[in-house]
C-alpha cells in the first residue's frame, strides 16, 4: 500500500455528496485536497470541515461545463497546492424524465457536465501529470452508465459517454504510468437522489463508503490500468 501523504488531489464537485466525503477521506490519509463546485458560498461546510482536519486545502468556484473557468480554477488550485497527483472527475447533474419529456436543452446540459466536464478539466490536468509519468484519476459514471433504463435516458448516455472516454484515455495513458479507473456506483444517499427518489432507503449506500473505496484504490502500489466497477447497492433495475 502506497501513503497517500501530502498527494495533491483535485475533486470536481468537492462540495457535496460523494465529492465532499472523498475530500475528508483523502484528508484523513493527509492528502491535500483542491475542491471546484459552481458557487464560493458552497463550500462553506466543507471549508470547515477541513480546517478541523488540518490539511492544506484549496477551492474554486467554477462551472465544470465552461471550458475557461475550468482552465482558471486548476490554475488558482494548482498555485495553492502545487502539481495535481489525484483527480477525481466527480462533479454531475441528474434529470429525469421521459424521452420527449427532456428538452433538447436539458440533453445539452447533461452532456455538457457530465461529459464535457471531465474532458475540459482533465485536459487541464493530464498534461503534467504525463510530464511527471505518474498521477491517478478516477472517473464517476455510475449504474446507469452500464444500463438504460426509462425515465433517464440523457443521463444514462452522459454515463455510458464517460466510460467510453475513460477506456480509451485508459489505453493512451498507462504508458505513462497514469492510471485510470471508472466508478459505476447504483444509488448513494447524497442531493442528488435523495429527493427525488422514493425507493427503499436501505437500498442506498452513503457516500462515505464510496470514498473509503476510492481511497483503499488509490493506496495501492500497482501502476498499471485498472477499471473498476463499483456496484454498491441491490441492483436497482
Ligand atoms: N448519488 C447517486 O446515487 C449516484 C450514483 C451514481 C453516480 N453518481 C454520480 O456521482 C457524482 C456525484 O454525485 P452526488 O450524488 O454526490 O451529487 P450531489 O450531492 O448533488 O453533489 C454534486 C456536486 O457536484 C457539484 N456540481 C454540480 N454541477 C456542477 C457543475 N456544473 N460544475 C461544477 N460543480 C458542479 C455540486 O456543487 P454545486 O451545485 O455547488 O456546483 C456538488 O458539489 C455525479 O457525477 C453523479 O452522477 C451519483
Amino acid at each position: 500500500m502506497q501513503s497517500l501523504k501530502g498527494k495533491k488531489a483535485l475533486i470536481t464537485g468537492g462540495s457535496r455528496g460523494i465529492g465532499r466525503a472523498t475530500a475528508l477521506e483523502l484528508a484523513k490519509e493527509g492528502g491535500e485536497v483542491g475542491l471546484v463546485a459552481r458557487t464560493e458560498n458552497s463550500f462553506d461546510v466543507i471549508r470547515k470541515e477541513l480546517s478541523q482536519l488540518g490539511v492544506k486545502f484549496a477551492v474554486a468556484a467554477a462551472d465544470v461545463s465552461n471550458e475557461t473557468e475550468v482552465q482558471h480554477a486548476v490554475g488558482k488550485i494548482e498555485a495553492e497546492l502545487g502539481a495535481i497527483d489525484i483527480l477525481i472527475n466527480n462533479a454531475g447533474v441528474g434529470a429525469s424524465g421521459s424521452f420527449m419529456e427532456l428538452s433538447t436543452d436539458t440533453w445539452k446540459k447533461l452532456l455538457d457536465i457530465n461529459l464535457m466536464g471531465m474532458v475540459y478539466v482533465t485536459k487541464a490536468v493530464l498534461p503534467s501529470m504525463i510530464e511527471r509519468n505518474k498521477g491517478d484519476i478516477i472517473n464517476i459514471s455510475s449504474m446507469s452508465g452500464l444500463k438504460g433504463t426509462e425515465g433517464s435516458s440523457a443521463y444514462s448516455a452522459s454515463k455510458f459517454a464517460v466510460i467510453g472516454m475513460s477506456e480509451g484515455l485508459m489505453q493512451e495513458v498507462r504508458r505513462h504510468q497514469i492510471r485510470v479507473s471508472v466508478l459505476t456506483p447504483s444509488l448513494v444517499e447524497t442531493d442528488l437522489t435523495r429527493d427525488g427518489d422514493q425507493r427503499d432507503p436501505d437500498r442506498f449506500t452513503q457516500p462515505e463508503d464510496l470514498a473509503e473505496y476510492m481511497v483503499s484504490l488509490l493506496k495501492l502500489e500497482q501502476r498499471s490500468f485498472i477499471k473498476t466497477s463499483a456496484i454498491w447497492a441491490t441492483n436497482p433495475f
